[in-house]
């Protein structure tokens, strides 16, 4: 199967990127066609210092390398090294009802808080349509958030092909593929982790301060003694995507039994974290000594992942009359 998926470089990778979306793309590359790419031309919708914008590409690259995307096996490249995707995205934009990006959630969400209502904002939904019918996806590892985006990726694709495609149709359609025990990470606030309710826990901070953000965790004030439902608590819900099987037993029988403090479970939740991207951490270090070697599998990757675009843009544009 074709897989595909994407990740902004709009600031450091946190935890809920990584279960949500990262882990899924580490596992699909071994059986499957993966692409995945750094988002730099939807970035340009938040960040707007050009050195900052080029040093997030690079970060998040750094990233998922560090992470186990593997560029042997799955085609990793930066969207704007495929400018295809520009041209996909009028085309794309040409049949799509302004209803269907009116009623975007992401979109009045982030005018909400505070973002410009700019053009590139409303039409960011078209962008990420085009990024995926782009490549033939087939699945779209996701968290819940890009839900809604996969749904118009299908209705535009759908409207598409009714309207150019003859009975092949030009475009495949994706489907999401999201997991449900991942598909929303929470903060430290106890709301879906992201960078704009600013509680998040970014991988590769530094182990001291991950351990000190932990603790930040906001939890409700019962007592150490009461019996508490693991199910209702944001902290043991992350917990349990951290730590090991026989340790998630216990602290989950002594939440329902009652005698175990919050504190406690922050402490061995920030070694879990730790713990978990220490060799991570090491690749990491390896990447940024060497910038070049990043460059090549960058460079790699935008030769192949261009090669398939230009296919699915000469089918899309020989159905609509240009060329
Ligand atoms: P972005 O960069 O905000 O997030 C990258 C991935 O991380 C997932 N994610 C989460 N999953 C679970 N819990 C959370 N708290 C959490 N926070 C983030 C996101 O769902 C996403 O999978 N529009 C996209 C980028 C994009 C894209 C695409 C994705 C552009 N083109 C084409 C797929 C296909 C975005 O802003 O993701």
């Amino acid at each position: 199967m074709r897989i595909l998926s994407g990740i902004q470089p709009s600031g450091p990778l946190h935890i809920g990127n990584y279960l949500g979306a990262i882990q899924q793309y580490i596992t699909l590359q071994d059986e499957n066609d993966a692409y995945y790419f750094v988002a730099d031309y939807h970035a340009l919708t938040s960040v707007r210092d050009a050195a900052t914008l080029r040093k997030y590409v690079f970060d998040v690259l750094v990233d998922l390398l560090a992470l186990g995307l593997d560029p042997e096996k799955a085609v990793l490249f930066v969207q704007s090294d495929v400018p295809e995707t520009v041209e996909l995205s009028w085309l794309l934009t040409s049949v799509t009802p302004m209803g269907w990006l009116e009623k975007c959630v992401s979109y009045k969400d982030k005018v909400q808080q505070g973002l410009p209502a700019e053009h590139g904002l409303f039409a960011y939904p078209v962008l990420q349509a085009a990024d995926i019918l782009l490549y033939d996806a087939d699945l779209v590892p996701v968290g819940q958030d890009q839900k809604q985006h996969l749904e118009i990726t299908r209705d535009v694709a759908e409207r598409f092909n009714h309207v150019y495609g003859g009975k092949k149709g030009v475009f495949r359609l994706p489907k999401p593929y999201i997991l449900d025990n991942v598909a929303v990470i929470p903060g430290l606030d106890g709301r879906k982790m992201s960078k704009s309710y600013n509680n998040t826990i970014e991988i590769f901070e530094e182990p001291g301060a991950i351990r000190k953000k932990v603790k930040k965790f906001v939890t409700d004030s019962t007592p150490v003694e009461a019996p508490k439902d693991p199910d209702a608590c944001p902290l043991f819900g992350l917990f349990k995507l951290f730590a090991k099987a026989e340790d998630r037993d216990e602290v989950e029988r002594r939440y329902r039994e009652g005698g175990i403090g919050y504190g406690e479970v922050k402490t061995r939740l920030g070694e879990a974290i730790v713990e978990r991207f220490a060799e991570a951490r090491e690749r990491r270090a390896e990447w940024v000594a060497h910038p070049e070697r990043v460059a090549e599998v960058r460079a790699a990757g935008a030769q192949k992942a261009r090669a398939t675009a230009r296919k699915v843009l000469d089918r899309a544009r020989a159905a609509s009359g240009l060329g």
